[in-house]
């Protein structure tokens, strides 16, 4: 349907291809620029002295001179049901999930609750800028339908599922392997393309589903050819340990998945912080992804995540917050914590190449590089627009930067939500500051 063209004029920068890759001219900028959106979509972008003239008379202008507008972030791995969670005091992994993840999720049968959560994440994201989130839901199918309904309110392009899980965890949220099957066949029919939303088949991870129930998942997978596979892998020791246990014949963690048929190009794996040489072998081979959550990873004492080793294996890594064994729902944060965790492996990542992390990067790993992640012609036009002088100490740190690259790393190291002055999602303001 024919919807208000409109322009966004501001300091453009974004990043159109891999920096490791494609190199310095990954990093594009237009430090007086415009982006022209008709029909949700970018239809034009450049200097505003070049396109001034191509923007229809009467079309609406929001001008952020002053700020940086960037392609809106892309979260590769979160919980929304985990949002009243974060920042839980005392616990690493498995007692964490028993302490805190479980009983919050056993909430989310009750569909005003799961609408509620819905509502607090999806204004807490957009303000911190993120418009694509690959979330996991609670084994409620209610907790799915609360996020889909939400994100089509809102006109985001989300992915999310049901988590599968058939042992290990409280009754009231095991499903089975049939049920869970049944659940997920109805909530794609319902949601798998409906608005921009699409589905992940979402088994929790290894030890909380039967081999039965990991196969299931498979076929569900192969079945669905446009949907994920949202998973955990290789997260902390502990773990490992337990999974070894609990499938003696499999030739370590990865393998689980991939007896099961779910290492594939559409799989996206959250943390794989210990994963062996072969297994990153194996996942660049299979094509799939991981999404890296540096502040879960500290906050969870799961260890360090080496984005080196994944980088020469050839693997895809994203950024995830891992709300709420992360920190922060802010990809600034996120970012800065990367750089933090890349220092203590001896590598400094510089500011296109976290900023890749964060937008393209994040929409290649969910198969949507081709529709968001960047400022470019025919992309959908999701935007968050940064305020470098957000705060006192932004602004006074901000007027000392010499460069784009030193302003971008400055906004990932002191920035969070509050350097959010606007969001846009398909073209129309999701959040003001102002
Ligand atoms: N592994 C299995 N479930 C979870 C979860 O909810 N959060 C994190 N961080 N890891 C997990
Ligand atoms: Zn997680």
């Amino acid at each position: 349907e024919p919807s208000p063209a409109r322009a966004v004029r501001g300091h453009l920068v974004t990043v159109v291809d891999d920096p490791d890759t494609a190199g310095e001219g990954a990093l594009v900028e237009h430090p007086d620029g415009v982006i022209l959106i008709e029909h949700g979509r970018i239809s034009a972008v450049g200097d505003h002295g070049a396109l001034a003239d191509r923007i229809p008379p009467g079309t609406p202008v929001d001008d952020h001179r002053g700020r940086i507008v960037s392609a809106g972030f892309v979260d590769t791995h979160t919980h929304y049901p985990q949002t009243g969670i974060v920042g839980a005091h005392g616990t690493q992994l498995i007692d964490w999930l028993d302490t805190y993840a479980f009983p919050a999720e056993l909430a989310f049968t009750d569909a005003e609750h799961a609408a509620a959560v819905a509502r607090v994440f999806f204004d807490t994201i957009l303000r911190a800028g993120t418009t694509t989130a690959l979330s996991f839901g609670t084994s409620s199918a209610s907790s799915v339908d609360a996020f889909f309904a939400e994100s089509l309110r809102r006109g985001t392009r989300m992915i999310a599922g049901k988590v599968l899980m058939d042992r290990h965890a409280p009754a009231g949220l095991l499903d089975t392997a049939e049920s869970g099957a049944a659940d997920t066949e109805a909530l794609i029919a319902r949601w798998h393309g409906v608005g921009r939303n699409g589905y992940a088949v979402t088994p929790r991870f290894a030890p909380t589903s039967t081999p039965a129930q990991l196969a299931v998942a498979g076929e569900l997978l192969a079945r669905h050819p446009g949907v994920l596979l949202h998973t955990h892998l290789s997260e902390n020791l502990a773990e490992i340990a337990w999974v070894r246990e609990l499938f003696p014949d499999s030739d370590g963690y990865l393998d689980v998945y991939d007896r099961a048929g779910l290492v594939g190009d559409r799989s996206v794996f959250a943390h794989g912080v210990h994963l062996t040489d072969a297994e990153l072998a194996r996942m660049s081979h299979a094509g799939a992804a991981i999404a890296h959550c540096p502040t879960s990873n500290l906050f969870l004492g799961s260890g360090l995540f080496s984005l080196r080793r994944a980088a020469d294996a050839g693997v895809r890594v994203a950024l995830g917050t891992d709300i709420g064994g992360g920190t922060s729902f802010s990809m600034l944060r996120t970012m800065g914590a990367a750089y933090e965790i890349a220092q203590l492996d001896g590598v400094s990542l510089d500011a296109p190449r976290l900023l890749y992390l964060a937008t393209l990067g994040g929409g290649r790993a969910l198969g949507l590089g081709d529709r968001i992640g960047s400022l470019e012609v025919g992309k959908e036009a999701d935007l968050a627009v940064l305020d470098p002088e957000a705060t006192e100490l932004l602004a006074y740190r901000s007027a000392r930067t010499s460069s784009l690259e030193e302003l971008l790393f400055v906004l990932g190291t002191l920035a969070d939500d509050r350097a959010t002055a606007a969001t846009y999602v398909a073209g129309h303001p999701a959040y003001l500051r102002d």
